[in-house]
């Protein structure tokens, strides 16, 4: 089964800028979509999942929920490897299409839908593979390796990752901070509902 002969673009985002680890759980710390990408054997694939949460600050963990159904889950499980990344606005109909779409019933889905893809710049002391396309528009990325949890990812279709390396777009996560107030808003990520239908990132309330 071929999962998609999408191209990947070599060039990172123009403002794509690290993120230390000690801050990248505050990248999901919001609790918006994401887009799911993993890469095993010459395949890749993206899709979308609102069950990702925040685990652990240090070293940096995430949870994330992926249906056996999914084409996704299979290539995270035979690579132990993932990314997170965060969808803006402008990318909610992408978000909702590449979650419908399965690799499995169609192969060429990320190229259908047009989803621009990007590698991670390279990690040699995270010692995970710079294969795992990454997608243009988002607000930030995160490079996750599988701590494996057999029950749980039977039982329950729970993957936990460490993150191992992080970036964002530094012109809406500055110092360690989202700063969704003064960037452009089509830099706001997606909150998902049901049926199509997201919140965007609203204005921040400071106690
Ligand atoms: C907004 C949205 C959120 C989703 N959240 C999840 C999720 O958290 N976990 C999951 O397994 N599937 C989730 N899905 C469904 C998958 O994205 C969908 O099954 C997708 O077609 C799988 O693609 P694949 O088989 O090519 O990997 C979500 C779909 C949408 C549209």
């Amino acid at each position: 089964m071929s999962t998609t002969t999408s191209t990947i673009a070599t060039a990172a985002p123009e403002h794509f800028t690290p993120v230390p680890l000690d801050k990248a759980y505050r990248l999901l710390n919001h609790g918006p979509t994401v887009l799911v990408s993993a890469a095993h054997a010459g395949q890749h694939n993206v899709m979308a999942a609102a069950w990702a949460c925040a685990l652990d600050f240090a070293p940096p963990k995430v949870t994330l929920v992926l249906d056996k159904a999914t084409r996704t889950r299979e290539l995270v499980e035979a690579s132990g490897e993932f990314a997170l990344q965060l969808p803006t606005v402008p990318m909610a109909a992408m978000t909702v299409a590449i979650g419908t779409d399965s690799a499995k019933t169609h192969p060429d889905k990320l190229q259908q839908h047009g989803v621009p893809l990007f590698h991670a710049p390279s990690h040699a002391s995270t010692h995970i593979s710079t294969h795992i396309p990454l997608v243009h528009g988002c607000a930030a990325w995160l490079l996750c390796r599988v701590i494996p949890e057999p029950h749980n990812q039977q039982t329950y279709d729970l993957f936990i990752g460490e993150v191992v390396a992080a970036w964002a777009d530094e012109r809406v996560f500055r110092h360690g901070h989202w700063e969704f107030d003064t960037a452009p808003d089509a830099l706001r990520t997606l909150h998902y509902v049901a049926g199509g239908q997201f919140y965007a990132t609203g204005t921040s309330v400071r106690v």
